[in-house]
């Protein structure tokens, strides 16, 4: 039987790790599109990378709507699911209801804190694997992929009960942990030599460790006027003001998750030193969503991890007023009737 895989959200990012995972043996990729859908229907995906060139990925089926996947009654294997983490708009762990099997596992591909909550309190049976990449990609038009940088992509089950001592069930834990071997096993197989399996206590530093970039760099970059990573890093303020975030962050992360970082993450000075060398001339994704009139990820990179540092009597206070800075210059913006939100 193939490993049947459907991609949930299929722009830069589902798109690119759909398209490697179709590559591995005995995978079928399908995509749930949006606004791409006539794109890709017609004539698939191309994409362009540095390190695979040029290719085609013809989804298995494109689907317009949760309710034709519905439809066509397929017994999915995983559901990748890489829509922006917007939980302030919407919850959208609604398109896969009627989709999730006994043997269906949720892969989320997001960036921020607690995205996989909704999942998991609407699912609360099924297997869920939290994923965080820091892979470049975009689609700059519809069904046209371009992968820019880097491939890592690292993959663990969440299973928070273990975070407070608790013991679940062991069967459920053991499958949700087999799963996660199987799917990193196939992104290797696709291409993705770097595609890393982790528990669930080292994928949320992972997490965390990426907050600390997202939370200094996104952010910043939309208040300065959409600066580069470079151009912030490289600036003797900016650059202070970058380390400043990062710290509070990964201070913060040993605190909140109970065990010292690992070793193996970068420190901030290495993070800020590697991206003083990074001549990509590349912008955060929210600074590119504010100037496109896009609601930011805000809540997930800001809003959840000031919340859950909160709870355990932590304050980070330049995230906080990062974060209150940007969700009251977009909600005035939406005010004023500017955005596309
Ligand atoms: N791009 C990167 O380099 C990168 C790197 C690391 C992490 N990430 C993270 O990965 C996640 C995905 O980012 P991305 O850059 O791939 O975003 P993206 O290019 O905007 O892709 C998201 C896709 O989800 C679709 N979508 C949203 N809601 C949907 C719905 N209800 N039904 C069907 N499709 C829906 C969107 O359709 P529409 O086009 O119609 O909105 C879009 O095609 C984010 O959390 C981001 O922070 C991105």
């Amino acid at each position: 039987m193939p490993t049947r895989v459907l991609i949930v959200g299929a722009g830069a990012v589902g798109a690119f790790y759909g398209s490697r995972l179709a590559c591995a043996p005995n995978v079928l990729v399908s995509a749930l599109c949006r606004s791409n859908y006539k794109a890709v229907k017609s004539k698939g995906f191309q994409i362009t990378s540095p390190q695979y060139q040029e290719y085609e990925f013809k989804p298995e089926h494109t689907f317009q709507s949760p309710e034709e996947v519905r439809k066509a009654a397929i017994g999915w294997d995983y559901l990748l699911v890489a829509t922006k983490a917007l939980p302030d708009l919407g919850d959208d762990s609604s398109l896969l209801e009627g989709l999730v099997g006994d043997k269906t596992a949720i892969v989320l591909v997001q960036n921020g804190l607690g995205v996989e909550e909704p999942y998991q309190r609407r699912f609360p049976n099924s297997s869920i694997l939290s994923a965080v990449t820091i892979v470049s990609a975009a689609q700059p038009s519809h069904g046209v992929i371009s992968h820019n940088r880097w491939t890592r992509i690292s993959i663990g089950p969440f299973l928070p009960h273990l975070d407070s001592g608790g013991t679940g069930s062991k069967t459920s834990d053991n499958i949700a942990t087999e799963l996660n071997k199987h799917l990193v096993d196939l992104l290797q197989q696709g291409g993705i030599s770097d595609a890393e399996a982790y528990d669930h206590a080292g994928l949320q530093f992972v997490r965390w460790h990426k907050i600390a970039i997202n939370a200094a760099m996104n952010p910043s970059s939309t208040l300065s006027g959409g600066s580069t990573n470079q151009a912030m890093s490289n600036d003797p303020e900016l650059s202070r003001h970058l380390l400043g975030v990062m710290n509070e962050v990964l201070d913060a992360a040993p605190k909140v998750l109970g065990q010292p970082l690992p070793k193996h993450l970068a420190t901030a000075d290495r993070i800020l030193r590697s991206t003083q060398k990074n001549a990509s001339g590349s912008k955060p994704s929210m600074a590119i969503d504010w100037e496109q009139g896009r609601r930011m990820e805000l809540e997930v990179i800001l809003g959840n991890p000031i919340r859950i540092a909160r709870e355990k009597g932590l304050e980070m206070p330049r995230l906080q007023s990062l974060y209150a800075l940007l969700r009251m210059a977009q909600e005035n913006r939406e005010k004023e009737g500017k955005s596309k939100i």
